[in-house]
């Protein structure tokens, strides 16, 4: 079989770059979709003095981890006034970007309930309208503004739904790092550690090839050298673009191969034990790289580029990285016992996302 390597989304980076963002619309209407700090910021002012009135609307209250309950009135409403907007530019996080990837679909009866019911029943949702999309990212970690990927979370129901169609990838992802120099430390170290969970997800996967390799190993040397600085010196913009430009390789690395066993474990954790996504996709990495090793000679390779050294001490490092950082990599450090956890990893390997890992299945073992 060839190869292939696919993203649509054009990228326009560098610090100061959100004041392209009236060039970009280009004259048509767009709603805004952002976090609730962004007011306080002046980020809303801003974007209302430079969108004029092409701006038809914010929705400036998205939470984190976007959920079905929340979701539905601004959905519904979206729809209900569909001419307003032809576009919605999402300037936030991954829970913002995400939030406008669910309201940019449409359902022909405008109720979000039929979207949820083809998620639920793992059917083919075919949006009968959608808008544009352009993904500013005001965190260094999901990736979102270049993939089609959502995460919709259902709290109630204790899970989470995968969100992706043609129709999700955004146009553009407009990336300044200069909105993320107001980040509080503890989301740049989750979102930069969800970063570095994607590009080394995508290298032990199934789905890797040749570029997302490059991607991902561009990603992971950049973000071993360049999280732990920015933690030091969190107001440096020279540092917050390269996390920036490093969360985008590991974004563009994913966006072919989706995520793997690391992923699959985190939505547990989050949805039972409430740990912030950034955390829960990072502590089990060590121990995901121990059962990758060895399982396919190309992956190996792959590993030892990104993370260098011999690869038998790989893990001893990597623990040691995350855990200076002051996240623990033990599931025992968030209370789970030895039995919870080797039943969750053995969840996690039958999950979609597991099942990408190239642990998960013994006919992937070289
Ligand atoms: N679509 C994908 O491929 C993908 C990948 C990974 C994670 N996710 C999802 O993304 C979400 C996590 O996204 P995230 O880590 O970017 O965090 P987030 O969007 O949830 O934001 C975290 C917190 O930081 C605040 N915030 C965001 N930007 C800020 C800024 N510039 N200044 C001050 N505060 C700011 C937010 O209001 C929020 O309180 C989760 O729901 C996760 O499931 C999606
Ligand atoms: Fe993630």
């Amino acid at each position: 079989m060839p190869n292939e390597y696919f993203n649509p989304v054009r990228s326009v980076y560098g610090a100061g770059a959100l004041s392209s963002l009236p060039e970009l619309l280009a004259g048509r209407r767009a709603l805004l979709v952002t976090f609730p700090e962004a007011r306080a910021l002046g980020l809303v002012g801003r974007i209302e003095q430079l969108l004029g009135d092409r701006l038809a609307g914010v929705i400036d209250d998205v939470r984190p981890n976007p959920d079905v309950a929340e979701l539905r009135a601004l959905y519904e409403a979206f729809w209900r006034d569909a001419d307003a907007a032809e576009l919605i530019v999402a300037v936030g996080g991954g829970s913002a970007i995400d939030t406008a990837k669910a309201l940019m679909v449409g359902t022909a009866s405008g109720r979000f309930g039929d979207l949820v019911a083809a998620l639920a029943a793992g059917k083919a949702f075919v949006p009968a309208r959608s808008k544009m999309l352009i993904a500013v990212p005001t965190t260094a970690g999901t990736g979102s503004e270049v993939t089609p990927w959502a995460t919709i979370w259902d709290r109630e129901r204790q899970l989470k739904h995968s969100l992706h169609l043609k129709e999700t990838w955004p146009s553009i992802a407009l990336i300044d790092p200069e909105l993320m120099l107001s980040l509080p430390p503890s989301v740049t170290l989750q979102s930069g550690l969800d970063a570095l969970s994607h590009a080394l997800e995508s290298i032990w996967n199934v789905n890797a090839n040749p570029v997302s390799d490059v991607f991902a190993v561009a990603a992971v040397h950049e973000i071993l050298v360049t999280l732990p600085l920015l933690m030091a010196q969190p107001g440096e913009i020279d540092l917050r673009g390269r996390m920036a430009l490093a969360a985008l390789k590991a974004g563009m690395a994913f966006s072919n191969t989706r995520t793997a066993l690391a992923h699959s474990i985190s939505y547990e954790m989050t949805l039972r034990y409430g740990l912030p996504h950034g955390i829960a996709c990072s502590f089990p990495l060590p121990m995901v790289l121990e059962r990758a090793l060895g399982r396919r000679a190309d992956r190996d390779a792959v590993l030892r580029q990104a993370l260098g050294g011999p690869l038998d001490d790989a893990p001893r490092r990597l623990t040691a990285f995350i855990e200076r950082l002051g996240v623990k990599t033990r599931f025992a450090d968030y209370g789970v016992s030895d039995e919870q956890a080797d039943r969750m990893v053995a969840h996690a390997l039958t999950g979609a996302r597991g099942r990408n890992f190239i642990g998960a299945n013994a006919r992937e073992t070289a």
